[in-house]
């Protein structure tokens, strides 16, 4: 694979950057160009912001896993796609070429063909991090199937909803997943989500932990029979087929739900060509991959960042992606440094916090571990504090290695702030640059642009990019109203950033009602609902507090009607609840009992109140007059919990 639209110098970011800005079109039909098309596009952009209405490569016709899979067997054919890394350092590792990959895939696509699944239908896919998740994923995109991964931290609750929202027909899950010492029970869950669901006709359920699970007849079907079935439908006197569907640019290629400020997680709907595209160009780019280097993005395929840069962005660049099914520290904290050293990592992207918590553990995990293959870091998902971002440096770049700090979105689809490594500098705790075609400015609450350096501001972008969001799935309105609508004519990010004297960004933090723990993205108003639900709960408020491993830690304040004797008993209930509501990921790091709650005459919670009390803040807590009772500021005060 050869990469024509890599930038090598600063010099050559700054033209490409202008190009992209002066001539959009030109600068991304470019890029296209290197793709694989059935049919080539008519127009390449067509857009507004008002609707919104986002189209790339209008009339293009293609199908992602050609670009993925089919385009490299000739000269990639026995180069490792994925190299999987089991949860147990003693298990076999899996080598899983584009050979072996494409035949798998072939295989699932034929699967899903034989159950059922027509392009255009809904798969939730429900897995712990193995092979079979990539072929799950590429599976749908062969026949056209929209899939939603939903991430093994999310309760039957959070799935039953979803597999609503989406409408699904289909799933595919295990029996369980590893995760260091644990088995999460996944068939068990989906069990328990699908208990009242009368849409799903088919549940595939791939083996695993060999954990005991129900399989109702005609429902449910084992992952490794249909797959042998398959294998002799696809395989004909040694050549493995599955004719690819042909998709339109603009068809969706998957929907993964994400939090907002408001109650209900969003399905956000990405493209099929506009999303290969700048994943691939940015994977490219920020982590200036060069055939043969070993990439190894630590995400989970649950989120965003696995969609992007293990499964989508790596492979269609021709890469070879590690994918790990363990925890950073288990059986111990030098699990990362194991499989550096073991398959010779050339770059390793991982979270803040991810890294604060092995910084805890100090250097004896890093002992007699080869880290010298590493060439780049990557950090991704929160704002890395200064002294997290010299113990990356110094402690695993080994202060060689140019680190990338990548800001972008589940919306983004792909990074839109950050340094190319090694070719545009890198800044401790700034994501720096824009990527060409990516155009951000900053604004104050009327929306009015704030021009000049430096500048602080509610980060915005001006002009759609290839990988961008294209609604919000049943809901285009819902997607207006949340992006589009606070500022005109702008996407609206949700994050405040500061730009410095050359232009680099900072990324600050959310400033709506999101809250970033440990890297995954949670509404406050989701955990205010479930907590909400417990019984003997009247209302409840919850904000994000600093946390040093977290990043934000999740505090909150419940007005409790009943008499509870024993508070912590009730907490223990209460966190009980939200985690089968939600799912552990959203469980509240502390609770405070209130009486009441600070608002305003017109009922709004005065939440700056509660985020500067939740911070240990308790003298100077600003202007408190509009309150109904400024009386309760202070007992909250009183109470809170160290
Ligand atoms: C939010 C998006 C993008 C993949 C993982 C998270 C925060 C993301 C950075 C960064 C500071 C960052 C933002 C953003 N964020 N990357 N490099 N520096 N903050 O995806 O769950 O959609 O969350 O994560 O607040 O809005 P997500």
């Amino acid at each position: 694979m050869s990469y024509p639209y890599q930038i090598k110098s600063l010099q050559q970011y700054k033209e490409a950057y202008q190009k992209s800005v002066d001539q959009p079109e030109l600068f991304w039909s470019e890029v296209a160009d290197t793709f694989e098309w059935r049919k080539k596009w008519d127009r390449v952009l067509d857009w507004n912001f008002e609707e919104p209405k986002i189209k790339w490569f209008e009339g293009g016709k293609l199908n992602i896993t050609e670009n993925c899979i089919d385009r490299h067997l000739q000269s990639l054919g026995e180069t490792p796609a994925l190299i999987w890394e089991p949860n147990n350092p003693d298990d076999r590792v899996r080598v899983v070429t584009y050979n072996r990959l494409y035949k798998r895939v072939c295989q699932f696509a034929q699967v899903l063909k034989n159950n059922g699944v027509k392009k255009g239908d809904r798969v939730c896919i429900y897995m712990g991090m193995v092979p079979e998740l990539a072929y799950a994923i590429l599976g749908c995109a062969r026949i056209g199937a929209i899939h939603s991964v939903v991430f093994g931290g999310f309760s039957a609750q959070s799935i039953a909803d979803r597999l609503e929202d989406a409408k699904a027909e289909y799933i595919v899950t295990a029996d369980g997943a590893f995760r260091g010492d644990k088995i999460i029970p996944l068939k068990n869950v989906i069990d328990d989500a699908l208990i009242g669901n009368r849409t799903v006709k088919k549940v595939i359920v791939y083996t695993r932990t060999r954990t005991p699970v129900s399989m109702i007849k005609g429902r449910d079907v084992w992952w490794e029979d249909e797959m042998e079935f398959a294998e002799t439908q696809v395989e004909k006197e040694g050549v493995v087929s599955f004719p690819a569907e042909e998709m339109d640019a603009e068809d969706p290629l998957f929907i993964l739900y994400t939090s907002g400020s408001t109650g209900k997680p969003k399905g956000v709907v990405h493209s099929s060509a506009g999303y290969m595209i700048f994943t691939t160009y940015s994977f490219v780019n920020v982590f200036q991959y060069k055939p043969g280097d070993v990439h190894f993005c630590t995400a989970d395929i649950g989120w965003i960042t696995g969609h992007s840069y293990i499964i989508y962005g790596p492979l269609s660049a021709g890469a070879t992606s590690v994918m790990f099914e363990g925890v950073p520290t288990w059986p111990d904290a030098g699990r990362f440094w194991d499989i550096v050293d073991k398959h010779k990592v050339n770059i390793i992207y991982t979270a803040p916090t991810a890294i604060r918590s092995l910084m805890g553990y100090g250097t004896a995990p890093f002992e007699g571990k080869d880290l010298s293959s590493l060439k780049i870091l990557g950090t991704v998902g929160e704002p890395i504090n200064e002294e997290a971002w010299h113990w990356y440096n110094k402690h695993v770049g080994k202060e060689k290695c140019p680190i990338v700090d990548t800001w972008w979105q589940t919306e983004t689809g792909g990074i839109l702030i950050s340094n190319l490594a090694g070719v545009t500098p890198d800044k401790p705790t700034y994501a720096t640059l824009p990527l060409p075609g990516v155009q951000p400015i900053l604004v104050d609450e009327e929306g009015k642009e704030i021009t000049g350096n430096p500048a602080t501001g509610n980060l915005c972008m001006k002009a759609p990019w290839p990988s961008m969001l294209r609604t919000t799935y049943g809901d285009h309105e819902r997607c207006r109203l949340n992006y589009f609508s606070t500022y005109e004519n702008l996407y609206f990010t949700g994050d405040g950033a500061l730009r410095d004297e050359e232009g680099n960004y900072r990324i600050t933090g959310r400033v709506d009602d999101v809250l970033n723990v440990s890297g995954h993205r949670i509404g406050t108003a989701e955990v205010e609902n479930a907590i909400n639900m417990h019984y003997g709960i009247v209302e409840s408020a919850v904000v994000g507090y600093n946390h040093h491993i977290k990043g934000q830690g999740i505090y909150a304040y419940v007005i409790c009607n009943v008499v509870h004797t024993d508070e912590e008993h009730m907490r223990q209930d209460i966190i009980q609840t939200v985690s089968r509501i939600i799912g552990p990921i959203a469980k509240p790091d502390k609770i405070q009992f209130v009486q009441g709650l600070p608002k305003t005459r017109s009922g709004k919670i005065m939440r700056r109140v509660l985020r500067k009390i939740a911070e240990g803040e308790t003298e100077n807590l600003g202007d408190t007059s509009t309150l109904l009772d400024p009386g309760v500021v202070t007992d909250i005060a009183n109470g809170k919990l160290n």
